[in-house]
């Protein structure tokens, strides 16, 4: 049965790499969507879209924008006008390297808080007058888990993904009789987020990443979920084994479970956790 999602014009934030790759492979090989894919690196978008299948590739366009400040959403909303667009993936992301609160700079601090949570609520008020002429449109944020689970070290990343919820969760009530609105917190998924070339040095050391993608979910699996939620008009959806084990602990004890993970990680000696303790 073809459901909402079918034949749509689709923006995809972040679609180069990790989970928005995988989530426009599947948007345009099974649901005939046409994607346009937003990055920064216009290298790393070619080589995605040289590597769709050759009838594929007609399906993907990219226009190149820092989500992170607010004028080239300008630029995207050009880019898409007339192009009958009515979906919106918020998915660009980005971390910090394991570091105590105090210790991280204003700069990296705003950096976070304007690639995670201001690019999307810029997204939502660039197209919500648009989307609110169809009711077929849709706003998809992609938060984290770690925004309900306080990992202690990634204080600004759990921070910006919080705000993300609590405003996803609060404009998809306002906007509930004009447009969908669907927030997902994924949990540790194999991309490149922790070796992010924004960061002076990698977020995790290749022996602190081995050990958590023993936990973690392939992206093309993550992607599969996502996709599978949006089609099916889900709300709000944690996603991930791990995560919803952290979302148990948390719910268990949501302060003293943040003490257990920095006992963890003084236990473990990991390179990337020694700034946190
Ligand atoms: N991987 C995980 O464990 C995990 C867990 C929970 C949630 N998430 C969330 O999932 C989302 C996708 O992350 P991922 O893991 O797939 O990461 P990824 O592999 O690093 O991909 C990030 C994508 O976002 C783009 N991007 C980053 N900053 C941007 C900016 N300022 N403007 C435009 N595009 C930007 C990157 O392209 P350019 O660098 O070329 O711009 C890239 O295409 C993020 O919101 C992340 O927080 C990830």
């Amino acid at each position: 049965m073809k459901n909402w999602l079918y034949n749509k014009v689709v923006i995809v934030t972040g679609a180069s790499s990790g989970i928005g790759k995988e989530i426009t492979k599947i948007l345009i090989s099974k649901y005939n969507c046409k994607v346009i894919g937003v990055a920064r690196n216009e290298n790393k978008l070619i080589e995605f879209k040289n590597s769709l299948l050759e009838n594929n590739q007609k399906d993907f366009e990219y226009c190149l924008a820092d989500v992170s400040i607010k004028e080239d959403w300008n630029k995207i909303y050009n880019f898409v006008k007339n192009k009958n667009c009515s979906l919106l993936i918020n998915n660009a992301g980005t971390i910090l390297p394991f570091q105590k609160a105090d210790k991280v700079e204003d700069k990296d601090i705003e950096r976070i808080f304007n690639t995670n949570f201001f690019s999307c609520v810029n997204g939502y008020k660039t197209f919500c007058n648009d989307f609110r002429k169809n009711k077929n449109s849709g706003i998809i944020n992609i938060a984290s888990v770690s925004a309900i689970c306080a990992l202690p070290g990634a204080s600004y990343y759990s921070a910006s993904k919080s705000a993300l919820t609590s405003f996803s969760k609060i404009v998809s009530s306002e906007e509930h009789k004009n447009f969908f609105i669907g927030t997902y917190l994924p949990g540790t998924t194999k991309t490149n987020l922790f070796k992010n070339k924004d960061n002076v040095k990698p977020v995790l050391d290749e022996k602190t990443e081995s050990i958590l993608n023993k936990f973690s979910t392939s992206s093309e699996k993550m992607a599969k979920k996502i996709v599978k939620y949006i089609a099916k008009k889900k709300r709000y959806k944690i996603i991930g084994f791990d995560a919803k084990l952290l979302k148990f602990l948390n719910s268990l004890a949501p302060v003293k479970s943040s003490d257990l993970y920095l006992r963890i990680y003084k236990k473990s000696k990991l390179e990337s956790f020694k700034d946190t303790l």
